[in-house]
């Protein structure tokens, strides 16, 4: 599917974003080896969080939709999962294998995790190498890197270990292994995402985090399930932003949206930017913080460097920062990103070279790129290389270029966002 972009004459109205995504796999996943029935609102309905909801079906967790906003879970206890009779299949989402690799590696039985040929080029070794010092029997194709992964089951002890990357993924993988260790983990990581271990606290489980160092104990009770409403994704919300502060004539608000400051690192980039984004009315939603913001035109956006411990903050929110840098005035650096090679796509050389064909200066660097403003940005044709987050900023980019802007592969979008492209028509529209 193809999508056909103008330069939109003004970008105005409140947006009801998708659920979190990181938020949605976990719900989904934690409320599955919980012991009793949850109910879950405004649950993502994109296909990464299908994936992981299919692949529970496949080990006997039932998940009943209760309305088009609403998922019932019948947990099955902490040992109530049962052998797959088939693969299960990822397809895109890296979270979904990652986190579920931890979980199975602690199930008395074999189980193999597949998915699309994005997620099969995706590094596992991150995950296999410390799921292996806890006693996991895993492997993995190309010399245990990359899926399809095979799991046996088996009983693991608790680890201490330093995680190479700042990777909510792997820190989540890990502590759901911890959770039917033996002894406890002692995992020492750069900050990253914090959702897995909020949420389960929240259901009873000993997770503490101290500075750098984040401690789990096995559980010896049962998990209380856990009914939420799902926060909306900031991650989703990073478009409007982005398009109603380059836009001469926006004011774009987003109700609920997740603010759990590990991920509210593209809030502070686009202010510090002169981006005018107000963030109103904070509150709790669950464990989760949320707030509501509003979005509006900042004629005199300037250039940032953004890197160090800044990255984990906005890691998926830099193909669309690169776009807001392109219409600021002055150099914009991204440095130690270098994570951004390893998404959905290689997400520096595939953001440069669709920005490229707009007119944007972009410089791909190892670790990032180094973007010069342009004034403005001409309509062109560009693919999305099949990675969702990339066909969300061209197309915002097409709302703001000269002339008519083609994103093919459009329906990438449904990844995380299914209901994205009528979004962008009521806010053009009103
Ligand atoms: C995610 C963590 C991040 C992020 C991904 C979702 C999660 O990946 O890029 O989109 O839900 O834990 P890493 O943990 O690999 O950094």
């Amino acid at each position: 599917m193809q999508r056909l972009l103008q330069r939109a004459s003004a970008l105005r109205g409140t947006i009801r974003l998708p659920g979190d995504k990181s938020i949605s796999h976990r719900a989904a996943i934690f409320n599955a080896i919980a012991d009793g029935e949850s109910t879950l609102t405004n649950l993502q309905r994109g296909t990464d969080v299908s994936s992981t909801l299919n692949c529970l079906a496949k080990l006997g967790v039932l998940h009943t939709r209760v309305n088009e906003n609403t998922v019932r879970i019948a947990g099955a206890g902490l040992q109530g999962l049962c052998e797959p009779t088939d693969v299960l299949n990822a397809r895109n989402s890296g979270t979904t294998m990652r986190l579920l690799a931890g979980l199975l590696a602690a199930q008395p039985f074999f189980t193999i995790l597949n998915g699309d040929s994005s997620l099969r080029a995706r590094p596992m070794d991150r995950i296999i190498q410390p799921l292996r010092l806890m006693g996991a029997n895993i492997q993995g194709r190309a010399n245990d890197s990359r899926p399809p992964l095979a799991i046996n089951g088996r009983p693991l002890r608790g680890i201490r270990y330093q995680l190479p990357v700042a990777s909510a993924q792997i820190k989540s993988a890990l502590i759901l292994a911890t959770l039917y260790a033996q002894e406890e983990t002692t995992l020492r990581t750069e900050p990253s995402r914090d959702h897995t271990e909020r949420m389960l606290k929240a259901m009873g489980a000993i997770v503490k985090t101290q500075g750098r160092t984040v401690t789990i104990a096995p559980l010896h009770k049962k998990l209380r399930p856990l009914s939420m409403s799902i926060p909306a994704d900031i991650s989703s919300a990073s478009f409007w932003m982005a398009a109603a502060t380059l836009h001469p004539e926006a004011e774009l608000r987003m109700e609920n949206v997740s603010t759990n400051p590990t991920r509210t690192g593209i809030i502070d980039a686009l202010k510090e930017m002169g981006a005018d984004i107000t963030v109103d009315n904070p509150r709790n939603q669950g464990p989760e913080p949320v707030a509501d913001i509003v979005a509006r035109s900042s004629p005199c956006l300037k250039g940032v460097v953004i890197d160090g411990g800044k990255i984990p903050r906005l890691i998926d929110e830099l193909p669309v920062l690169a776009l807001v840098g392109s219409l600021a005035q002055g150099e914009t650096t991204i440095r130690n990103a270098l994570e951004l090679r390893v998404k959905e796509s290689d997400r520096i050389l595939t953001t440069a070279r669709s920005l490229r064909r707009l007119g944007a200066r972009i410089e791909e660097l190892p670790d990032g790129m180094r973007i010069q403003g342009v004034g403005e940005l001409h309509g062109s044709t560009v693919s999305t290389h099949g990675d969702h987050r990339l066909a969300m900023t061209m197309a915002v980019a097409g709302l703001l270029a000269k002339g008519q802007t083609v994103v093919h592969n459009a329906q990438a979008v449904a990844v995380s966002y299914p209901r994205f492209w009528q979004d962008l028509e009521q806010i053009t529209a009103s």
